[in-house]
């Protein structure tokens, strides 16, 4: 059966590269003359049946946009079976015939539970964690990256000014890899990531102390947000080395602002492959991209896979860091 009406979501956290995916989506199908309509608020759009039209001169200037322009939640309704017969009836009334869902896992997990109500979908990974395991890559990621970059090197110059410690907390609740990328990046002595347990003396007090012998004065520590009471670590850092130790949490600025290049060009291509993947009538993918190709998965493949740090980069980090 062929496809004529696509509904169009983006959910979860947001991550700078969906309006990218939301032009890409519209401005393909509009190519091959089909109707996009766009559901605001991710999953709870859906159950209210908070729709508008994407025609495509909507998405005109919008790969460069940083956000959402459908917006997006978390929505608890959507994992109740109500909110998800709510939701199946709000596409069969709207002449949805099929879905393109652009976030993270639980945003495939709610494209999975449609799917069982006959609402075929394709996902689209978008998410500054990049924790998707099916693709090397989601969206955002690397505009995240340097956003946090960007506002270290800042924090870096007056830390160094006054001989500090700086703890930066960027966001990752259960995946490391901004970290990870962030801490490589700006150098830092010490990478804190939920995937790995810490021990304080070994990973902190001790490289401190070996650095201090070599004449530093400043340090800088990446706490991943999942790894959780930076604020009790700047306190032992305090305490047991003596350095002045401050706190910044990075938070959301991390997920706003421009996309650059690379996700512009990256949702733009996942974007287009979305659309084409269903014109072709293979439903319930996960697009993914590995060695710059775009690849697509079974949803419940996709979810099933496991992504840990990529332990090269948790070394390289490592062995950086010493000196
Ligand atoms: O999008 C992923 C993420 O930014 C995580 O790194 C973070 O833990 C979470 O979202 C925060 O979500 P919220 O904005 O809903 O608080």
């Amino acid at each position: 059966m062929g496809i004529n009406r696509i509904g169009l979501l983006t959910s979860g956290g947001d991550a700078p590269g969906m309006n990218a995916v939301i032009r890409a989506v519209v401005r393909t199908a509009y190519a091959n003359n089909l109707e996009i309509l766009g559901i605001r608020r991710g999953y709870n759009g859906l159950i209210n049946g908070d729709v508008m039209e994407l025609g495509h001169e909507t998405v005109n200037g919008l790969t460069g946009r940083g956000g959402t322009i459908l917006h997006t939640a978390r929505c608890p309704e959507f994992t109740t079976k109500d909110g998800l017969l709510k939701a199946a009836k709000t596409c069969k009334y709207l002449g949805i015939d099929s879905l393109i869902c652009v976030g993270g896992d639980g945003t495939f997990r709610g494209a999975l539970d449609l799917s069982k109500h006959d609402i075929p979908s394709v996902g689209v990974p978008a998410t500054i964690d990049n924790d998707i395991a099916c693709t090397n890559y989601a969206i955002g990621f690397d505009t995240a990256c340097n956003t946090a970059i960007g506002a270290i090197d800042r924090l870096r110059d007056t830390m160094q000014s006054h001989e500090r410690c700086s703890l930066v907390e960027v966001m990752g609740r259960n995946a490391g890899h901004l970290a990870v990328y962030v801490g490589i990046a700006v150098g830092a002595n010490c990478i804190l990531v939920p995937e790995r347990t810490f021990d304080f003396e070994r990973d902190i007090a001790d490289k401190v102390r070996r650095s201090r012998i070599h004449g530093r004065k400043h340090f800088i520590i990446i706490v991943a947000e999942g790894v959780g009471n930076t604020g009790e670590i700047a306190d032992q850092v305090k305490e047991e080395t003596g350095l002045d130790a401050r706190v910044t949490i990075l938070g959301h600025i991390q997920r706003g602002g421009q996309p650059n290049a690379r996700d512009r060009v990256t949702a733009s291509r996942m974007g287009r492959h979305a659309v084409e993947l269903l014109m072709e009538g293979r439903q319930n993918r996960v697009v993914g991209i590995k060695d710059g190709n775009l690849q697509d998965f079974d949803i419940d493949e996709a979810l099933g896979m496991k992504k840990g740090l990529q332990e090269t980069m948790y070394e390289t980090a490592r062995i950086l860091s010493m000196g």
